[in-house]
């Protein structure tokens, strides 16, 4: 099939995910690759167009993450993205050095909009630069198509050889017309046609899986979440009868979520998936007892559930397939798609036992980003209520409890959200919010109540706003909804005598705790 490719060629850079994003708005598919992937393997997937992002280094210190001439004679348009930018100045004869001054935040932004890569794009504009080098000297056959005060060179190209370089950071918000230039870069100079959408993707998955599995069992893991469920129904879409859907309630679930889960895709429900409920509620607290660091935890917790599967598909008989809902995101960010650090090792990704007994894993989502998934549910004709339904960890309320996971914290934890939750959804709030849920802090102060000392734990509530789940904003919550949801948690969860509200934004802080 004649699928139009960009690739991203990933130099460690924190905005690569973002990169890629921006790109699949203006609906061409593109993938992340680091920046080690062999040339060869780069060639053979026969870009439209290549994207170097931004990157930690300095491209002329020994060491340096780099690429081969070659990646810029290949005929195929090349984008630099600040480190990228320089790496291209660099490779290509130009002279990268260390600025006067970091250049940093939103910055005035001077453009020759006669060049193709700033087509409609305003003169005089913004743009977020995070920088220490700077390119001093072109390359031979660039010309400098952007400055700003302290950079001649915030952007140059070379028409002929269809090169194209940017200081700044177009695929973040706060260069606001960033977007209109990658467009103009992976629809206007690579030429690319426009079409990937989510109508094509859910027919061309439903041929690939039937094609893939044939007459085999599939086994499909759902959670009730939005990548499960959409998984899920794809799934049963693409093989009907031949899928079985286990939903393990690991004792992690928000207040009765199993429940709810059940309702909706259970045999009462309004899919056909042979949906099968495994309770192991107190297996999961026995196997997280006395356990408080918090990559031990996500590991058992992704360890158990694949144990869990184990022993069903062996009470369903043999099972060829495994279905999971991993997306792109947790690829990328488990450190498997780039360079990207491991922050937190995704229990989809990252904790996948040795011995599995299943022919095949399938991950039928994982190229998309959220959004994307999001769009494949509606597609497939899943209620809105459920594929906008807030994402909900895999691990569940085991990273939301920090240290050790007993019964009794999980119910604290269930209560407190479900108050949290209900008046959030009172206020009106609920859309506007990007994530929202209570955690319980492992700390226990001293309060008063009805005049007897109190020695209770403090909760926490977290509301952020994100695009990208890479970087987030906490919510200015009404005051007044936020002393209703205090009162009303101390009041009614035994076990809480303080209600925290996290400011934090990511980074520094994560959006989960653990
Ligand atoms: P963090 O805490 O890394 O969360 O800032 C970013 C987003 O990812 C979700 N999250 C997970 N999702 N498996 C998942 O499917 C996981 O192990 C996991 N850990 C975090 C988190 O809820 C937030 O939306």
């Amino acid at each position: 099939m004649d699928k139009e490719l960009v690739v991203v060629i990933d130099f460690g850079g924190q905005y690569n995910q973002l990169v890629a994003r921006r790109v699949r708005e203006c609906n061409v598919y593109c993938e992340i690759y680091s920046y080690k992937t062999d040339l060869e393997k780069i060639k053979a997937m026969n870009p439209k167009g290549i994207i170097l992002t931004g990157g930690p280094s300095s491209c002329y210190e020994e060491n340096a993450a780099t690429c081969s001439p070659e990646l810029f004679a290949l005929g195929i348009p090349v984008l630099g993205l600040c480190y990228g930018a320089q790496l291209m100045s660099h490779v290509l004869g130009g002279r990268v050095e260390r600025a006067a001054a970091r250049e940093y935040g939103k910055t005035a932004l001077k453009v020759d909009n006669t060049s193709r890569l700033f087509e409609g794009v305003s003169e005089n504009t913004t743009c977020w630069m995070s920088h220490f080098d700077y390119i001093a000297k072109m390359a031979p056959g660039f010309r400098a198509i952007a400055t700003t005060d302290n950079c001649p060179v915030a952007a140059a190209e070379c028409v002929e050889k269809n090169l194209y370089a940017i200081q700044f950071h177009p695929e973040v918000l706060h260069t606001p017309e960033g977007s209109k230039m990658l467009y103009n870069f992976v629809r206007g100079i690579c030429n690319c046609r426009g079409d990937w959408r989510m109508d094509s993707f859910v027919e061309e998955q439903i041929n690939a899986i039937r094609e893939k599995v044939g007459k085999g069992k599939v086994l499909c893991a759902l959670s009730g979440g939005v990548d499960s469920s959409v998984a899920a129904v794809l799934l049963s879409k693409a093989v009907g009868e031949q899928l079985t859907c286990v939903f393990v309630d690991h004792g992690l679930l928000r207040k009765d979520e199993g429940d709810e889960v059940e309702a909706v895709f259970g045999p009462n429900g309004n899919y056909n998936l042979n949906f099968i409920r495994v309770n192991v509620q107190e297996r999961f607290y026995e196997k997280l007892a006395g356990v408080s660091e918090p990559e031990q935890k996500r590991k058992i917790i992704g360890e158990e559930f694949i144990r869990v599967f184990e022993e069903e598909a062996k009470k369903i008989g043999a099972v060829d397939f495994l279905v999971q809902g991993t997306i792109y995101p947790d690829v990328v960010e488990s450190g498997l798609g780039g360079e990207s650090a491991v922050i937190k090792s995704h229990h989809n990704v990252g904790g996948l036992p040795d011995c599995v007994e299943f022919k095949e894993i399938i991950e039928p989502l994982r190229s998309l980003f959220k959004d994307e998934v999001r769009k494949a549910g509606l597609e497939l004709g899943i209620p809105e209520y459920l594929v906008f339904r807030q994402p909900f960890p895999g691990p569940g309320l085991g990273v939301r409890i920090v240290g050790e996971v007993t019964a009794d914290k999980v119910r604290i934890v269930q209560e407190a959200d479900a108050i949290y939750r209900e008046e959030i959804a009172k206020a009106g709030l609920e859309r506007s919010i990007g994530q929202y849920f209570a955690a319980l802090t492992n700390m226990r102060s001293v309060g008063v109540m009805g005049d007897e000392r109190t020695y209770d734990y403090a909760v926490a509530l977290r509301a952020v706003n994100t695009i990208d789940f890479m970087t987030a904003e906490a919510v200015e919550i009404p005051f007044g909804v936020l002393q209703t949801v205090m009162s009303r948690i101390i009041n009614e969860v035994r076990g809480v005598n303080r209600v925290f509200y996290d400011l934090t934004s990511k980074p520094p802080g994560t959006i989960e705790f653990e």
